[in-house]
């Protein structure tokens, strides 16, 4: 059976933008429901400055309470090398850097231009390495940003070589804004595999205008084989005005399991885990499967 892998980003991407704090045990509880819906790959928070996104504050106290050696893979967004520290005295084993394809939200979301920014990753990454970290990388703004509008193909495939040359096993492409539909996802995702490898390559959709799900298929047919997903639709970037959330895990789910993908995941059980998150929010369950099979 051909196999889909998904990269849950709840705990991070998804709760990074919450107003309200939310309690250490409800982030643990929902990493906890994650695993047990089958999830492999959960990215569990963000050693970024508190100042600038303060709900990722307590990542540290959420990795230390975590099996950082069991077969569940926690990777965390690290921007520098002060993240590094921090991610390296929880005994991670696997980071994420994040640069842009926009100039304007590079300075915006981490105070640098993207030339610095991969400079300051060159140094994170050669110390990841003789740390024996993997390391992700992360392309923000891939088909549109919030304060330039629409982002050349060219430009997302130039800063995913440049991750995917110093060392990133794999470059996430984020639609930040959720503005791509499956055309401009594929112009985009067809310049970067002339440079990177397709295999290499992952799809990171928000939602926001009702496209990921479509986006995603579209990828699909186009070769990439790992999505990043937020259960219950949570998140969005708190440096990106209009972002909301990623698309659901759910949604992404129930669209693999049809087309006939293995995913490893129990639907029911991640349904149950995006109401338990939403309860705890104070919200409904904002996918479109969540309220489905929430259904009597
Ligand atoms: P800066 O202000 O330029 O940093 O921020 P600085 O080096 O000048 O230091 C200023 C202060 O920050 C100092 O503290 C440092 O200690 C502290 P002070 O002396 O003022 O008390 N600091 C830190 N503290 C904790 N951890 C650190 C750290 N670094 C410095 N690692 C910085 C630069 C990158 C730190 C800041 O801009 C930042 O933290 N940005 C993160 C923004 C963020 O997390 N955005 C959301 C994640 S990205 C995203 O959601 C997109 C994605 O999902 C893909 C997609 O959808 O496109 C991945
Ligand atoms: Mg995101």
């Amino acid at each position: 059976m051909k196999q889909v892998k998904i990269v849950e980003v709840g705990p991070r991407d998804g709760l990074q933008n919450e107003k309200q704090p939310v309690a250490l045990a409800t982030k643990l509880e929902l990493i906890k429901r994650l695993r047990d819906a089958g999830l492999t790959t959960i990215e569990a928070g963000a050693f970024v400055s508190p100042k600038w996104v303060p709900q990722m504050a307590d990542s540290a106290e959420v990795l230390k309470a975590l099996d950082l050696s069991g077969p569940v893979n926690y990777p965390v967004l690290v921007p520098n090398e002060q993240g590094l520290d921090a991610a390296l005295a929880c005994g991670v084993r696997e980071i994420a850097v994040f640069g842009a394809a926009s100039e304007s939200f590079s300075r915006k979301n981490i105070n640098a231009s993207i030339a610095e920014s991969l400079k300051r990753f060159e140094s994170v990454m050669a110390r990841a390495a003789s740390a024996n970290l993997r390391v992700r990388g992360y392309v923000s703004c891939v088909v549109g940003c919030p304060y330039e509008g629409r982002i050349a193909p060219q430009q997302v495939a130039m800063v995913a070589k440049a991750l995917y040359d110093m060392g990133c096993y794999e470059i996430s492409l984020g639609d930040t804004i959720g503005v791509g539909t499956p055309n401009t996802v594929l112009e985009m995702l067809d310049a970067v595999s002339k440079l990177v490898p397709t295999e290499r390559l992952a799809g990171h959709f928000h939602d926001t205008y009702g496209m990921a799900i479509a986006n995603i298929h579209a990828a699909l047919g186009a070769g990439i084989g790992t999505f990043d997903s937020s259960v219950a639709g949570l998140g969005g970037c708190p440096y990106a005005r209009g972002a909301s959330g990623n698309v659901a895990t759910e949604d992404v789910v129930y669209l693999l399991h049809g087309l006939g993908y293995e995913t490893g995941i129990d639907l029911p059980q991640l349904v149950a885990t995006a109401r338990f998150i939403s309860g705890a929010l104070g919200r409904e369950v904002g996918s479109r499967v969540g309220k489905a099979l929430a259904l009597p």
